[in-house]
């Protein structure tokens, strides 16, 4: 069996990278070791930056997006008991869009499927060879048979506890990485959210977010010991708990309604570097991990996938390699700001045990700066809605900055070589 790319994972990172290839031509084979159903179904993060909701409906993968994605112009924070607003179309004129993980996932899957694109499911043993050599392949079990898939190219694209990363000798990459001594407990509740916008509670009880999938359905998180089991979280502890930590005089008190979901995620920082061997690139998860603070799990996945697709591209169409050997350079640039963002929103808001009461008195501080300072609140709305993708779509206002990204993936689809003239090459693109 042979491809140009074989993609390991169909999270968004392997799907949309899939997808992609797929638009500029390049054939592509996706594995997969879980069912179609566990990875449509897996409730994970919910919110898009707007240049990762341009890029999919610009590239037709929007439809459901554009009608069920619920649009935000700001979000709230809210300490000693009041919410204060942050509103980003006036900070920033854009928006963020909340839309479930796994419902752009389905849409992937759909879209892929639909346009005759090979994902296998369900495979097993998966391991990838010889990318630093000349005969790239993956080797996995299909349906009890061994299969290999020879690739020009591998990409890397199994989260966090995949195999591609530690297939990379560890001579060649370094590690960053910071653990919090702190998880989130997340639940899925059948009631409609107290909020229009998304709050993020400081509270002496610790952190909690309100969030939501629909006007329906509401998504909330407490903060709570990464190691604690699950079951000493009963739905009555978890409602004290949101309430009381949510609580203030201004009315806001979350609908109690059906639990469908609950799960406890431990909070980790993580960078690898750099991102690539041979002929292995890897990208989102399997390559930087966020704490989910910023909401920014999802987006740098598209991030990563949109620049290895376009030197992918630069690769099978003009034969160049630069893109390719930038490759991982071009993403850390984004990645570490958003590591910065998420680092920094985590400290902000969440209860520390080692925290002094100086360190108190410090944080709190740091929230009023930050929600009475335009300065200080412009600099969160512009990472929250999401730093623009590559240092040339920077401009004086993030008006003019839309329309050049749109412009950006209107021409690739009518022209994908039209776009990449503009950019002419990887020191150009890293300025
Ligand atoms: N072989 C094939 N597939 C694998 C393997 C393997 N050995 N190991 C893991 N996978 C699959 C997983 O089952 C999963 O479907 O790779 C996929 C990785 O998907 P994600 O974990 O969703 O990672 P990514 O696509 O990078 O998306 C990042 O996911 O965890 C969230 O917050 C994170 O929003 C971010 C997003
Ligand atoms: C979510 O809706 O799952 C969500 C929203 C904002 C975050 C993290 C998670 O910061």
């Amino acid at each position: 069996m042979r491809t140009q790319v074989g993609i390991i994972g169909a999270g968004p990172a392997g799907l949309l990278l899939s997808h992609l290839l797929h638009l500029a031509g390049i054939e592509s084979v996706l594995l997969e070791t879980q069912t179609r159903k566990h990875v449509e179904e897996r409730v994970r993060a919910g919110v898009l930056e707007e240049v990762a909701e341009r890029l999919l409906i610009d590239t037709g993968v929007g439809g459901r997006l554009k009608r069920e994605g619920l649009r935000h112009h700001g979000i709230k924070i809210r300490y000693n008991g009041e919410g204060h607003r942050i509103d980003f179309k006036h900070l920033t004129g854009s928006h963020v869009t909340v839309y479930g993980q796994q419902e752009v996932v389905k849409d992937l899957i759909a879209v892929r499927l639909g346009a005759g694109g090979d994902i296998r499911f369900e495979v097993a043993e998966v391991s990838p060879h010889d990318f630093e050599g000349a005969e790239p392949h993956i080797r996995f079990m299909e349906n009890g048979k061994q299969q290999v898939l020879h690739c020009d190219f591998i990409a890397g694209c199994d989260g966090f506890h995949g195999v591609c990363r530690p297939a990379i000798p560890s001579s060649s990459l370094t590690v960053f990485e910071r653990e919090y001594p702190f998880g989130w407990l997340g639940v899925l509740v059948e009631a409609p959210p107290a909020s229009e916008e998304l709050i993020y509670a400081h509270h002496e009880r610790g952190f909690a977010l309100l969030s939501m999938r629909s006007p329906q359905v509401s998504r909330l998180y407490v903060q709570c010991d990464p190691n604690d089991d699950i079951a000493n979280w009963s739905d009555a502890r978890v409602w004290e708990e949101f309430h009381a930590r949510m609580s203030g005089d201004d009315g806001v008190r979350q609908q109690e309604g059906r639990i469908i979901q609950k799960g406890i995620t431990a909070m980790r920082s993580f960078v690898v570097e750099p991102m690539q061997h041979g002929k292995l690139f890897l990208a989102g998860d399997a390559a930087h991990i966020v704490p989910p603070t910023g909401a920014k799990g999802m987006n740098l996945a598209v991030a990563d996938v949109s620049i290895l697709s376009r030197a992918l591209e630069a690769y099978y169409k003009k034969g160049r390699e630069e893109l390719l050997a930038a490759y991982s350079a071009i993403c850390l640039r984004r990645i570490w700001k958003v590591q910065r963002f998420s680092w920094w929103m985590t400290s902000m808001l969440h209860k520390f045990a080692e925290h002094t009461p100086f360190d108190r008195r410090r944080q709190l501080a740091e929230i009023d700066y930050v929600t009475s300072s335009r300065a200080a609140a412009t600099s969160l709305a512009e990472n929250y809605v999401g730093l623009p993708m590559e240092r040339d779509w920077v401009q004086d206002n993030r008006k003019t900055q839309s329309r050049s990204s749109n412009d950006f993936f209107r021409a690739r689809l009518a022209n994908p070589w039209a776009a990449f003239r503009k950019r002419r090459d990887a020191r150009h693109i890293l300025g």
